[in-house]
C-alpha cells in the first residue's frame, strides 16, 4: 500500500516538476487548497490580484494538511523550477529558509508595518534569523468539534463539555442507528484528532512536553497511553467506510445529518458555509471538551520562492495583498480561518468566527496558545510524520495502546 502512495506520488512529482515556470506578470501558487471551501476562499485571494493586474497560474495539489504538496515543492525545487509561491506551515516554511531557497521579504514588510501586527506566535515561522520570509494568510486551530445541530435536538443531546459528556453523546446517537463521529481515515485526519485528544486527556504541560519539547518520559507515560486507548473509543463511534475517506466528504455526512460530529479544525466551517449553513443555526462549533481554554494553532503562510536576486514586482503584489486588512478578513470568512494581524476587526465573521478570535487572544494571553503536532507548528515534518505512522498504525487497530506508546518513544527518537 505504501509503495503504491510512494510510486503514485513519485509520478505525480516528476509530471509536476515538468511544468511550465510562471509568465512574467503571473504568479504560480502551489497549495493544497481543493476542497469546495478551500476554493471559495482561494477564489478571494485570486480576484484580489486579478484586481492589481496580476495574473494566476494554479498549482493545485490535493491532499489535506499539505503532505502531498510538499513532496510536489521537493520535486519542482530539485528540478530547478520552484513555484513562486507556495502556501506553507510552520516548521516546513523554517526548513526551507534554512536552505536558503527563500525570498527576502524584509523591505516589504517594514514598508507594511507587519511587525506590529503580526503575533508573535506566527512571527517565530513567517521569520527566520530576523528575516521575513512568509507572509501569514490566516490562523486556523484543530481542536475544534462540528456538530449538526438538528441531529442532536432530535436526540436531546446537549453541547458535551467533557470527555465522559462526549463519550455519552456518541452512544446515544450510535443507539439510534447513526453514525456518531464523521471521520476520513488518512494519517493526517486521524493526527488532527489527536492533538485534541492529547490535549484533553493530559492538559497542556503534558502537550507541551510530549510533541514540542519531545521529551522520551512524556511520550511514553500512562497518559499517552490513556490517550490512545482514547483515540480507541473515538475509533469504535466511526461507521465502516471512514477508510481513506477525503475531510471534506466526512464535513459532508455532518452537514447531510449523516453523522452528528467531526474532530477537525476549522477550516471545516468552510464546507458548512459553502454548503449555505449557518452556525447556530444549522451546526454548532465548539472546543473539543476538556481543551474549551487551549487552542492548538496552525497558520498557513505563503513563502515565495527566489527567483532571482530580488523578490518580483508580482510576488510583492502578492505579499501585500494577503497581509492587508481588508483581504485578511474577506478571506478568513470565507476559509473558516481568523486573520493573522492582530488589528482586524471580528465584524464581519460569523459566530463561530468571532469565538475563534475571542479564544486566540485569550489563549495568547493566557499562554494557552499551543502550535498543532498534526499540523507542522510543534515539530519539524521528520517527526511530525514518524508521530502520523504511529497514531494512524494504532487507530487502524495494528498496535494496542501500550504499542504505540513505545512505538511513539521510538519513532520520534529515530526522526530528530
Ligand atoms: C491547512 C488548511 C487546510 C487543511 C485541509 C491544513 O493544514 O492549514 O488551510 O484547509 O489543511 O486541507
Amino acid at each position: 500500500m505504501r509503495l503504491k502512495i510512494g510510486k503514485t506520488l513519485s509520478a505525480f512529482a516528476i509530471l509536476a516538476a515538468s511544468a511550465s515556470y510562471a509568465h512574467a506578470g503571473d504568479v504560480e501558487v502551489l497549495h493544497w487548497w481543493t476542497s469546495g471551501g478551500e476554493a471559495a476562499a482561494l477564489t478571494v485571494l485570486k480576484k484580489d490580484l486579478e484586481s492589481q493586474n496580476v495574473g494566476w497560474q494554479d498549482m493545485p495539489v490535493a491532499g489535506g494538511g499539505g503532505t502531498q504538496a510538499m513532496t510536489v515543492l521537493r520535486a519542482r525545487v530539485t528540478a530547478g523550477n520552484a513555484p513562486t509561491a507556495v502556501q506553507m506551515l510552520g516548521f516546513d516554511i523554517t526548513d526551507w529558509a534554512k536552505e536558503g531557497a527563500l525570498a527576502n521579504l524584509n523591505d516589504i514588510a517594514t514598508a507594511e508595518g507587519w511587525d506590529d501586527v503580526v503575533p508573535a506566535a506566527l512571527q517565530k515561522f513567517s521569520k527566520n534569523d530576523g528575516q521575513w520570509v512568509a507572509a501569514p494568510v490566516n490562523v486556523h486551530s484543530t481542536n475544534w468539534v462540528w456538530a449538526n445541530k438538528a441531529v442532536l435536538d432530535e436526540l436531546g443531546i446537549a453541547q458535551p463539555k467533557t470527555w465522559d459528556e462526549l463519550v455519552a453523546a456518541m452512544e446515544k446517537v450510535k443507539a439510534a442507528g447513526k453514525t456518531a463521529v464523521a471521520h476520513g481515515g488518512q494519517a493526517w485526519q486521524d493526527a488532527t484528532i489527536f492533538d485534541a485528544v492529547a490535549m484533553s486527556t493530559g492538559g497542556p504541560d503534558f502537550y507541551k512536553a510530549a510533541f514540542v519539547d519531545l521529551d522520551p518520559e512524556v511520550l511514553g507515560s500512562d497518559t499517552m497511553k490513556e490517550a490512545f486507548d482514547r483515540m480507541s473509543v473515538i475509533r469504535s463511534y466511526v461507521d465502516d467506510n471512514f477508510s481513506g475517506r477525503d475531510w471534506n466528504l466526512a464535513s459532508a455526512m455532518v452537514i447531510n445529518g449523516d453523522a452528528a460530529f467531526q474532530f477537525m479544525g476549522d477550516w471545516a466551517k468552510g464546507e458548512f458555509i459553502n454548503a449555505g449553513k449557518e452556525p447556530g443555526k444549522d451546526f454548532l462549533c465548539f472546543r473539543f471538551p476538556g481543551t474549551q481554554d487551549q487552542v492548538t494553532f496552525n497558520s498557513d503562510q505563503f513563502a515565495l520562492f527566489k527567483q532571482g536576486d530580488a523578490v518580483s514586482s508580482e510576488q510583492g503584489a502578492l505579499a501585500k495583498a494577503i497581509m492587508s486588512p481588508a483581504f485578511q478578513s474577506a478571506f478568513n470568512v470565507v476559509k473558516g480561518s481568523v486573520p493573522a494581524r492582530v488589528d482586524v476587526s471580528d465584524e464581519a465573521f460569523d459566530a463561530c468566527g468571532k469565538q475563534g478570535m475571542k479564544d486566540l487572544a485569550a489563549a495568547s494571553k493566557s499562554g494557552n496558545l499551543y502550535g498543532s503536532a498534526a499540523h507542522g507548528h510543534a515539530n519539524p515534518a521528520s517527526v511530525k510524520n514518524a508521530m502520523y505512522d504511529v497514531i494512524t498504525a494504532h487507530f487502524n487497530g495494528e498496535y494496542d495502546s501500550e504499542t504505540a506508546v513505545s512505538e511513539l518513544v521510538t519513532a520520534v527518537e529515530i526522526a530528530q
